[in-house]
């Protein structure tokens, strides 16, 4: 899967590179509060999630990208967590922003970027976002960038012992 560049960040694909700043990042109870994982306490978290992203982009069925800015400093990480191609084409996208940048616009520049590249390079007919009910701003980013709340997937994914709503966005190609 290529990289992608806006005028402000860099995409390239989850590496051992990233290992200290995905740590750190995904170390913050905050950020993780509405994901589907505890806050990473050791090293071997980080590894964990690269090696899925590694698997994952290796497969072709998805990708996760770590997000720098110009200057190489990390700011969160955004991806494809499924692709579909065989009776339809959808994927479905994941995103989340080292805190200190929230509401700086990082997803305001680089979400464009990523379905640009969706409906283009790869084809989509139709983008996908899961959203745990109560995670305002993941709903509202959505939402400005044109996705609609089709339904509550009633109990549909379970982690931190318990099962969770999900509310299914999803964006149609222009
Ligand atoms: C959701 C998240 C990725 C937003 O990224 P961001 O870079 O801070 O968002 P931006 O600054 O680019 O904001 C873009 C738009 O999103 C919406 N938005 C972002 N944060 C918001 C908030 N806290 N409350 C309401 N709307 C918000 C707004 O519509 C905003 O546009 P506006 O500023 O013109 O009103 C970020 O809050 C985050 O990483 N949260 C933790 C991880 C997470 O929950 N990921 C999503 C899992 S589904």
């Amino acid at each position: 899967m290529s990289d992608i560049e806006t005028a402000n960040y860099v995409l390239t694909p989850l590496s051992g590179d990233d290992r200290a700043d995905l740590l750190a990042h995904l170390g913050d109870a905050q950020t993780v509060e509405h994901m589907d994982i505890e806050p990473l306490s050791d090293a071997a978290g980080a590894d964990a999630i690269i090696a899925w992203a590694m698997r994952l982009a290796g497969s072709g069925d998805g990708v996760r990208w770590a997000i720098r800015d110009r200057a190489g400093a990390f700011v969160g990480t955004m991806g494809f967590n499924t692709l579909v191609r065989e009776r339809g084409s959808r994927g479905e996208i994941a995103y989340d922003v080292v805190r200190p940048r929230w509401r700086q616009r990082v997803m305001a520049e680089v979400l464009p970027a990523v379905l640009g590249h969706g409906f283009g390079t790869l084809g989509l007919r139709r983008i996908e976002a899961m959203v745990t009910p109560g995670n305002a701003a993941s709903a509202a980013l959505l939402e400005r960038h044109g996705f609609v709340r089709e339904a509550v997937l009633r109990d549909y994914a379970f982690w931190k012992g318990r099962y969770w709503d999900q509310w299914l966005y999803a964006r149609l190609a222009p």
